[in-house]
């Protein structure tokens, strides 16, 4: 991933022109990996954290699931007008929620701690800003999850976004699923993308 990506100044430019756009996977796929964890939650109670939202219709998804408290999080607040607008679009109305915040800095809730959060290639972005930016999204979402029933779900297009040491001391870290890149030319290399579950240890 090119440097800028953990550059709030580049998202800003970015989501100027940008009114959707797709990281990895559609949502239709991610959603599709998520039905499990979902299939555990409320869906008038459990919220659900959506990190780096971006121009992503994630939340859209979650809303056709039934899924209406969700918060939607990105740093650029034009992101969210996007997200918003991406809503309006497919709904007529807003019921999602949306919040400018940093994940490398998010603030724990109150109780009841969440239950499911979210991110699709969110990870990868904050790893361009090197390892102790990734150490500290994971304890933030570490701090905002519930430690008995909480998961992270993150998609990523790296084998190893997940080797850290201080996420690993947070999480235990499985490989939900690949995603098979569609290949252009027979000749082209296997390549995937990884859909991980991190469960938080006990502080
Ligand atoms: C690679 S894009 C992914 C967007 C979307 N999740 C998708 O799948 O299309 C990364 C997103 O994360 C946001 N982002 C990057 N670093 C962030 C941070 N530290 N805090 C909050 N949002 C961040 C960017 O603004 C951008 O919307």
């Amino acid at each position: 991933m090119a440097s800028d990506f953990e550059n709030p100044m580049y998202w800003r430019k970015r989501f100027r022109s940008e009114t959707a756009f797709e990281w990895l996977t559609p949502s239709s796929t991610f959603i599709d990996l998520l039905a499990p964890y979902l299939d555990r939650l409320d869906p008038q109670a459990s919220e659900i954290l959506h990190l780096g939202s971006g121009t992503s219709d994630l939340h859209n998804h979650l809303r056709r699931s039934g899924f209406l408290n969700v918060t939607n999080i990105d740093y650029e607040p034009l992101a969210l007008e996007r997200g918003q607008q991406l809503e309006r679009k497919a709904f007529g109305d807003v019921k999602t929620r949306y919040r400018v915040a940093d994940v490398t800095k998010l603030e724990p809730p109150a109780e009841p701690k969440c239950r499911l959060v979210v991110d699709k290639s969110t990870a990868d972005a904050v790893s361009c800003g090197g390892d102790e930016a990734v150490a500290a999204m994971a304890e933030r979402i570490h701090g905002c999850l519930d430690k008995k029933s909480g998961v992270w779900i993150s998609m990523s297009y790296s084998d190893s976004r997940f080797g850290v040491g201080r996420v690993r001391e947070l999480f235990h870290v499985g490989v939900v699923s690949t995603v098979p890149i569609p290949k252009r030319l027979e000749s082209d290399p296997d390549i995937a993308h990884w859909c991980y579950e991190l469960s938080p240890k006990e502080a």
